[in-house]
């Protein structure tokens, strides 16, 4: 097995719980593709190129990850890339039916690929990017919920 795993996700924007699971897995395995999802039925707040920026320079400083997108399913994109292992973290119980039966459907498609969900850490555990839209949205602070690097770009964006 390659030990190159995925990050995936909509990253709208990215939030301290992403960027948790993604050091604890480059910590873990030789490389990392943070794989973001280019959703054409979904309007995104933040377009593809920012959160993949935004990703970029939150990653900065971990030398094993790579930014990347995806169209299509997640399965197939895998396969293409030579990669075996999906990593997703698990917040709360409510995570744990939708993200088995994700990694059950993938599995199916690709019977080469495995999920390794990472509990997230105790700070993480009530965080969504749609949390920060609206907080940072109605003029809140989000310094506790998004990498400080890229704080101020979200609250601008977010601001309007
Ligand atoms: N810390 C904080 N927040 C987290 C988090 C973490 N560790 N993990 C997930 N979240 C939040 C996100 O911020 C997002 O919040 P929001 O809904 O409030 O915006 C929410 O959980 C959902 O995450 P998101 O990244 O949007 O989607 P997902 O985790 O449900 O799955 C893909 C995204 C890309 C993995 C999935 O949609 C996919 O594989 N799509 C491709 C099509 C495909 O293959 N479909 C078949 C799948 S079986």
């Amino acid at each position: 097995m390659s030990n190159t795993v995925i990050c995936p996700g909509s990253f709208d924007p990215v939030t301290l719980g992403h960027l948790d699971v993604i050091t604890r897995a480059a910590n873990m395995f030789d490389k990392v593709l943070v794989a973001v999802l280019v959703n054409s039925s979904k309007r995104p707040t933040f377009s593809i190129e920012e959160r993949m920026e935004l990703l970029r320079d939150a990653t900065d400083g971990l030398d094993n990850v790579e930014i990347v997108s995806f169209e299509g399913l997640l399965a197939e994109y895998c396969k293409s890339r030579g990669v075996n292992a999906i990593v997703k973290g698990l917040r709360a119980v409510s995570d744990f039916e939708y993200e088995f039966q994700m990694a059950i459907a993938n599995k199916r498609l690709n019977p080469e690929l495995e999920t390794i969900f990472l509990t997230a850490d105790s700070d993480s555990m009530y965080l969504s990017s749609s949390m920060v839209r609206e907080i940072g949205s109605m003029g809140g602070d989000i310094s506790n919920f998004v990498p400080a690097c890229v704080h101020d770009r979200i609250v601008a964006k977010l601001r309007g």
